[in-house]
């Protein structure tokens, strides 16, 4: 369902951010605004802010802001569509029936049938496994330790040893060939009908909602091959899915345990660690990632011991940082997999490793290590020189110390020459990247990597002042434009800004609409409309001399990048006219 901009602004508008924050978190006033306790990190001293002039929450802790849209999207786990009927019912506002085109029933109504179909092949393989015919299953499920709950609570059942047992089943249900193919659990030839599975252990696969939308059958004892698993269908896209996680997601803890097969979620949901979820044994993706992100900010992975597990928790750490989330490595030797681990050691053991995974950094750093011969004085040179130029992947200068202390403390690195190192190479990379500015960058790409923090934080307090300070934007529309704002992002929102203060009808919260379909913009601008420093302690002398400072540094940026991309030299001559005038600029707020 696609909302009208103006009726999603009537819902947000229709709900003060105040009354609905409150809903949640306990707040109090201090001057204009209000603070609490931050709900999307722990903390024990209030930075979480709530503007009702913005309409807008803010942490000065961990950056989550917004609007009373995504407040509650990012309180309640919620879909924008659900957050807009939620506020909608709480302001008594009646949100338009949903209306489908033919083409969107019939595709509405197939789903519901392969919905339907997953769910009867269900229950129909549990009962198999429950008659005397599926003892095999159930004797299988026993062996690997399964009690009846955890049996029943993950559905598992037996496909009979027939090639045509569930279609015939179906086809009793009076479904068609056609739907039926469409599931993915028979084939259907000249030949006639065969069914997917037969003779296997079945596992359903469920989504979020607890709906099955496939099924991984595994073959009771040896035999290739192990696994067998329903292809993508209309609702089954293994790319965007998680096993295990319709039970995870309600669980307490601050972090997901994720693991590769079918077994070790299970095994560690029945241990008590029903925050576990599977990627299936194939790539984990980013779609995987996302999903993930909206239940928890930590991740520590439990994959395999063997080298095609630690690969793949290679490939997935990435992928998780990329993401936004933090991720860990469980250590499970000399066990092969969680499931083996659990059985030997128990559930105390295993809680242990948990406590003690190690920070995904240092886990990589380990498996380079494995590489080399530390005794070779060569191949340890060479170590060195790697993981200096990966330490180099924390911007941060002190989260980048941190690491080379920690690194170098493990593999009994002299600190001071590991550092040099990182130095050298982090130098190296400052000259690259420089020549590569000067000379291929497009003039586009350039915009978008200024990387100087310090213009950036100028161009952000100008945006919050500008919403701030009603007297500000008549001081200054004729100097500023929304094109020297140099960062992509702020010029965009600068311009919608702009555009809002020439008519009059100042509404920050609702440019924040524009950005609900992308996490890290949104947050972004969330924290574009909050930057500050503070500027209600300062007399109205300092802030006029603080806005003239802001709004020189801005233009000067602004006039040095149009300089050096300026076409001719007349364009120049207008460019250094203007870039003079800038040092007796003076903005007066009278
Ligand atoms: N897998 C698969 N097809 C295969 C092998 C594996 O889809 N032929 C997937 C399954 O989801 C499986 C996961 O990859 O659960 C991990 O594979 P593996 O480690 O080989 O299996 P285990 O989970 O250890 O299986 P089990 O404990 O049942 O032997
Ligand atoms: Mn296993």
């Amino acid at each position: 369902m696609y909302y009208s901009d103006d009726l999603v602004e009537e819902v947000r508008t229709a709900n003060d951010i105040v009354d609905v924050v409150s809903g949640y978190v306990r707040l109090t006033k201090k001057g204009s605004t209000y603070f609490g306790l931050c709900p999307f990190h722990s903390e024990k001293t209030p930075s979480f802010s709530v503007t009702p002039s913005k309409q807008m929450y803010y942490c000065f802790g961990c950056g989550a802001g917004g609007n009373a849209i995504t407040f509650v999207m990012e309180y309640e786990n919620l879909t924008f569509k659900e957050a807009m009927k939620l506020l909608a019912d709480r302001a008594g506002i009646k949100l338009p029936e949903e209306e489908m085109s033919e083409e969107q029933k019939r595709e509405a109504g197939l789903k519901a049938q392969l919905y339907e179909i997953n769910r009867l092949a269900g229950t129909y393989y549990y009962h198999q496994m429950k008659q005397e015919h599926g003892r095999r299953a159930y004797e299988y499920f026993k062996k690997r330790e399964l009690t009846d709950e955890t049996i029943r609570k993950f559905g598992l059942g037996y496909s009979n040893p027939y090639s045509d047992d569930l279609y015939k089943y179906l086809k009793g249900k009076n479904y068609s060939d056609e739907v039926l193919k469409e599931s993915g659990l028979v084939t259907i030839s000249e030949r006639g009908a065969n069914d997917k599975f037969w003779n296997r252990a079945m596992f359903p696969i469920m989504d979020t909602n607890n709906r099955i939308i496939a099924f991984g059958g595994r073959v009771l004892g040896d035999g290739e091959p192990k696994y067998l698993n329903s292809p993508e269908t209309r609702i089954f896209d293994k790319s965007r899915n998680l096993y295990g996680l319709n039970y995870a997601k309600t669980s307490r803890e601050n972090y997901m345990l994720l693991c590769e097969g079918y077994m070790d979620v299970i095994s560690m949901q029945q241990a008590g660690f029903t925050n576990a979820v599977a990627s299936l044994g194939t790539a984990f993706t980013t779609q995987q990632a996302n999903l993930l992100k909206r239940y928890t900010k930590q991740v520590v992975l439990t994959y395999d011991s063997d080298s095609a597990g630690t690969k793949a928790a290679l490939r997935a750490i990435p992928i998780l940082k990329s993401a936004g989330l933090s991720a860990k490595v469980l250590n499970l030797t000399p066990y092969k997999d969680p499931d083996e681990f659990i059985k030997a050691r128990g559930t105390e053991a295993f809680r242990e490793r948990i406590m003690n995974a190690s920070n995904s950094f240092l886990f990589e750093i380990r498996v380079l290590s494995r590489n080399y011969n530390l005794n070779d004085p060569e191949q340890k040179t060479s170590f060195y020189q790697e993981t200096a130029k990966k330490l180099l992947e924390f911007s941060e200068e002190l989260e980048r110390d941190n690491y080379t202390q920690a690194v170098s403390k493990e593999f009994d690195i002299p600190y001071e020459s590991l550092k040099k190192l990182v130095n050298y190479y982090g130098g190296q990379a400052f000259v690259v990247q420089a020549v590569r500015d000067n000379d291929n960058a497009k003039p586009k790409e350039k915009l978008k990597n200024t990387k100087d923090e310090g213009i950036k934080k100028s161009q952000r307090l100008l945006l919050s002042w500008l919403i701030e300070e009603d007297r500000l934007y008549p001081a200054i529309k004729d100097i500023i434009s929304a094109g020297d704002f140099t960062e992509k992002l702020y010029s965009d929102v600068a311009g919608k800004l702009f555009t809002q203060l020439e008519t009059g009808k100042l509404n920050p919260a609702g440019i924040l609409n524009d950005y609900i379909n992308d996490d890290e913009e949104y947050r972004e601008v969330a924290g574009i409309f909050n930057t500050s420093i503070d500027e209600s302690q300062m007399s109205s002398t300092d802030f006029e001399k603080a806005v003239t400072e802001t709004v020189r540094r801005v233009k000067k940026n602004s006039l040095d990048y149009a300089s050096r991309n300026a076409k001719d030299i007349k364009q120049l001559q207008k460019i250094i006219g203007e870039q003079s005038k800038l040092n007796t600029l003076h903005i007066s707020l009278q």
